[in-house]
């Protein structure tokens, strides 16, 4: 396959989808808003888009699409056998994609039931309830059924400085209670695949970024801070490496996995693209010296402060995407720099959305996890 191929996807998916519906969980969340929005803005067919709006969630992400006769709305729990029995029978969809989850490692620390809840019971009932849908379709409609499950590279642990980037055989070994609910769901996954037959495919990604982050996760914390002039908390000793991904490269790996990706495989997705966390921190404050010289204060980077460090923090990821690019052809497009460049440029451009969002709640998550956190 070549780079060609994945420019061709755009027609295939949507040829395979524009005259279905396909049903996305956690669609008001970072990533799976930006996915609907694309494969709205794609036309790639309809979208039942079922979302708990928890604290992640935000219809005010899905804004341009409320009224979109191809996206409908539907607020439960992946949990709830019996809502999502109503949704399959009234919907029929031709694929689900799974990104409902709990997300933050911290808060995994601070709380991890929420996530075995989520995460692995959730996960547990929408496979259950989609069999018992999938038994009951023709033949054909059963063979083209698709069950995508979005996990996470964290499953497979931590790598030292040396080693290879995680591939689809490395060992799981995952560290947080975040990554082992994870590690639970992927392996129900595979056991439905296994025992069922059901026609699963399972994702694993490094670290997203870009709009509509919520801003717990690292970029879009340091960006609501540096324009307040609050500190930006480094964990640690800010030699922590991630791998980070446009969220856009995200959603189109899946959208190639989901047309085209071989059943009951699993695929590695990564922007090739590991930096340093303090790295990564001194080039937000560089781009907002540039963009934002009103900030109260300046340079940005002034405002850094190392901060006592996670509990089992990983030291670092790093993906091999070779089999998703060698096997259907995806590739990342957007430069970890550009892409930080608009993922800035869109929060300073929407602060009445990052002010709703850092309202009520988000006040006391900020107290729990960074007040006993006296500087390192
Ligand atoms: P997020 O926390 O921003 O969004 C999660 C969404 O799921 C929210 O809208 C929330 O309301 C919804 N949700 C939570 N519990 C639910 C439930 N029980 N039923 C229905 N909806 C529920 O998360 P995100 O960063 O967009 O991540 C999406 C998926 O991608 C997750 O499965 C995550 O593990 C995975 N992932 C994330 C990253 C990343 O860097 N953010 C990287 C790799 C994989
Ligand atoms: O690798 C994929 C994972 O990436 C996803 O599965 C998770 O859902 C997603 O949250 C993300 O996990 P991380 O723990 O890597 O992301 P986070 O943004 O929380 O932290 C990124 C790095 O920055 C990590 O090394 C911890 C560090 N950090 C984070 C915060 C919030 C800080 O130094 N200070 C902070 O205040």
């Amino acid at each position: 396959m070549n780079k060609q191929f994945v420019v061709d996807d755009n027609v295939l998916s949507q040829q395979r989808y524009s005259d279905k519906t396909i049903f996305v969980t956690g669609g008001a969340g970072f990533i799976g808003s930006n996915f609907v929005l694309e494969w709205l803005a794609k036309n790639r067919g309809r979208v039942v888009n079922l979302d708990k709006l928890t604290y992640a969630g935000n219809l005010n992400n899905l804004e341009s699409i409320i009224s979109d006769p191809r996206h409908l709305f539907v607020q439960g729990d992946i949990a709830d056998s019996t809502f999502l029995r109503g949704l399959y029978l009234k919907y029929s969809p031709a694929a689900v994609i799974n990104f409902a989850a709990e997300s933050h490692v911290d808060r995994s620390i601070h709380g991890p039931e929420d996530f075995i809840q989520t995460n692995v019971v959730g996960t547990l009932r929408l496979l259950e309830e989609t069999r018992a849908y999938w038994q009951g379709l023709s033949v054909s409609d059963a063979q083209d059924f698709r069950f995508l499950h979005v996990s996470t590279d964290e499953v497979y642990g931590t790598l030292d400085p040396s080693d290879p980037p995680f591939t689809e055989t490395t060992a799981y070994a995952p560290n947080s209670p975040y990554a082992a609910s994870k590690a639970a769901s992927d392996h129900l996954v595979r056991a439905y695949h296994h025992t069922y037959r059901l026609p699963t495919l399972t994702t694993h990604c490094s670290n997203n970024y870009g709009p509509y982050q919520f801003p717990e996760k690292l970029l879009p914390l340091l960006i609501a801070n540096a324009t307040q002039g609050k500190a930006l908390p480094i964990y640690g000793d800010g030699a922590n490496i991630r791998d980070w991904l446009y969220v856009s490269d995200h959603c189109d790996a899946i959208s190639v996995v989901l047309a085209h990706g071989k059943v009951g495989e699993t695929y590695n997705i990564g922007g090739n693209a590991e930096h340093r966390n303090i790295d990564v921190v001194h080039a937000v404050c560089t781009i907002l010296d540039e963009l934002h010289p009103d900030s109260p204060v300046i340079p940005h980077a002034k405002l850094i402060s190392f901060v006592k460090d996670r509990p089992g923090h990983d030291r670092r990821y790093a993906i091999d995407a070779s089999k998703i690019r060698a096997e259907l052809g995806w590739i990342p497009r957007v430069q970890f720099i550009e892409g930080l460049r608009q993922t800035v440029q869109w929060y300073l451009q929407h602060p009445d959305w990052v002010a709703q969002v850092t309202s009520g709640d988000y006040r006391h998550w900020v107290n729990k996890n960074y007040e006993a956190r006296s500087k390192a």
